[in-house]
């Protein structure tokens, strides 16, 4: 049969996308983001997020389905994030989508955000790129997710190893950079200030960090106390009127996440006996959990596989290549009567 048409809608925190794929391949990702109307809060406001989709979905569907080059009849299939995220902001995702899939008569497939962001590797390119082969372990880190997969097959065996119990790295980020006095979304900022600084100049603390003795927490993660760490770092040598030697403190920050994010990832690896890495979620974006990524994984023999950040950032794409992977596997659509759902397992 010929690979299915599928669009994919995502609307999980502040990014609106809107994705069209066939088989494993890209035709469209169209997104919309009110990451500057959260500015001013520091972080996003899920009413906020709620209602900027509202009013971006129409737009973006009209793009992506110009990008692709398609009319809504041509689908096959659509597939939509029903969770994890915010509870408002995937409603609004949700209810398009079974509103699509009820006038066009087109199955509809809820999928999960965080298998979604492990579905976007399918699609890079077969001339760069081997296809994704299993069983990987997948690190998801954004602003909002912090997760170990173990990932041993893409539509039926994905297994979560451990999460934040805290904050997600971005949104430490996020916060630490604000401390800073550096503008939101702080990670990108963080990343360049710290270029100039040193990394070895404060020893931060690693949350959760890997002795033997952790059994309990060995994959999982913990930044507020990173977090406060840093802050308390700041406040006191502002109270006692020194300077703040910002490009060190983002530096030495930034080395500390990315030496936990990317210590636990390997351990998995190296545990499981799983030889290959998949990363995904905007923080992928830092230079530095790449690099230390990049050292750690080929020390450990790992395949290190990061996607272009268009599909590591939240996207649509990514959920209808996951649609598509369960329309292959000859999956069942959903019935139309789930709802979103801010915490749905992997
Ligand atoms: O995947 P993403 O776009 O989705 C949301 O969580 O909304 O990730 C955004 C997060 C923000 O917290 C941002 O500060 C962080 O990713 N981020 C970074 C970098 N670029 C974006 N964190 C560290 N270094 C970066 N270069
Ligand atoms: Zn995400």
């Amino acid at each position: 049969p010929a690979a299915p048409l599928v669009l994919g809608i995502e609307t999980s925190c502040d990014e609106t996308g809107i994705g069209i794929v066939r088989g494993t391949e890209l035709l469209a990702n169209a997104i919309a983001s009110s990451m500057d109307e959260h500015a001013r809060y520091g972080g996003v406001v899920p009413e906020v997020a709620a209602r900027a989709h509202v009013e971006a979905l129409k737009p973006t569907l009209d793009e992506a389905l110009a990008e692709a080059g398609i009319r809504y009849e041509d689908l096959d299939a659509i597939a939509v994030t029903s969770g994890p995220g915010l509870s408002g902001a995937l409603m609004v995702g949700v209810s398009a989508a079974k509103a699509l899939a009820v006038s066009l008569d087109k199955p509809l497939y809820a999928v999960n955000h965080l298998v979604g962001h492990v579905g976007a590797d399918v699609l890079r390119s077969r001339e760069d790129h081997e296809p994704l082969e299993f069983p990987t372990i997948a690190l998801l880190v954004s602003g909002g997710h912090t997760s170990l997969l173990l990932v041993r097959d893409l539509v039926s065996d994905v297994e979560l190893l451990g999460e934040t119990i805290d904050d997600a790295a971005g949104e430490a980020f996020d916060k630490v950079a604000r401390v800073l006095g550096l503008p939101y979304p702080g990670g990108p900022q963080i990343d360049r200030v710290a270029a100039e600084g040193n990394p070895k100049a404060i020893r931060f603390p690693r949350g959760l960090s890997l002795p033997k003795d952790m059994a309990k927490h060995r994959y999982d993660f913990s930044f507020s106390g990173l977090k406060t760490a840093v802050a308390r770092y700041v406040e006191k040598l502002q109270d006692a009127g020194e300077p703040v030697p910002i490009a060190d403190v983002a530096a030495s920050f930034r080395e500390a996440v990315a030496d936990i994010l990317t210590a636990k990832a390997i351990a998995a690896c190296n545990d499981l006996g799983v030889p290959r890495l998949l990363l995904g979620g905007g923080v992928v974006a830092n230079a530095r959990v790449r690099d230390l990524a990049t050292k750690r994984a080929a020390s450990a023999g790992v395949e290190l596989r990061i996607p272009p950040l268009s599909l590591c950032t939240d996207n649509g794409a990514m959920i209808a290549a996951l649609g598509a992977q369960l329309v292959m596997a000859g999956r069942a659509p959903s019935t139309l009567s789930f709802g979103a759902d801010s915490t749905l397992p992997v």
